[in-house]
């Protein structure tokens, strides 16, 4: 039981700029990415418990380092690095990559539905395609 009193932080950084976007792209994406990749994850009981509170705290941390949604307003101030942002987005939803597998496990309610799939690639093309009208102009 030793290991149990290695505690570890379980709080949430402040949120400074959050994603907008189309009511059902931000509900999908909070539902699927936000426990991992913004400063409002919800920690499971189990991540109380070593050794899992070690190895979510280093996913969360990780994730959030990729990549937060919680600071969004960051990228969008420049649109080359929110188009760059998107395409990751894009490219891993499409290949199935995240949510990963063994969170789905944990968090069968994560999984995007084929609607929801197509609602957040129809507006990162739309934020996209708004990018390069106001870039031409
Ligand atoms: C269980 C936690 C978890 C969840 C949930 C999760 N991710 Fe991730 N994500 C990670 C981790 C950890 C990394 C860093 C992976 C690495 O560096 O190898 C990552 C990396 C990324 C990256 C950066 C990839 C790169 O090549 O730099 C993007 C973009 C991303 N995730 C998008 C998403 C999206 C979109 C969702 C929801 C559909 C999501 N993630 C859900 C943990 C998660």
């Amino acid at each position: 039981m030793a290991v149990q009193l290695v505690r570890v932080d379980r709080s949430n950084p402040a949120v400074s700029g959050d994603l907008s976007a189309t009511p059902v792209v931000k509900d999908a994406i909070e539902r699927s990415c936000y426990d991992c990749h913004s400063n409002q994850t919800r920690w499971p009981w189990y991540s109380a418990v070593a050794p899992f509170s070690w190895w979510i705290h280093y996913e969360v941390e990780h994730g959030r380092r990729r990549f937060n949604f919680s600071s969004w307003t960051d990228y969008t101030s420049d649109p080359g690095t929110e188009d760059q942002k998107l395409d990751e987005v894009a490219r891993l939803i499409a290949s199935g990559a995240m949510p990963p597998w063994y969170y789905l496990a944990m968090h069968p309610r994560a999984r995007l539905t084929p609607e929801e799939r197509i609602a957040i690639t129809r507006w990162i093309a739309d934020e996209k395609s708004s990018h390069a009208s106001s870039a031409s102009r």
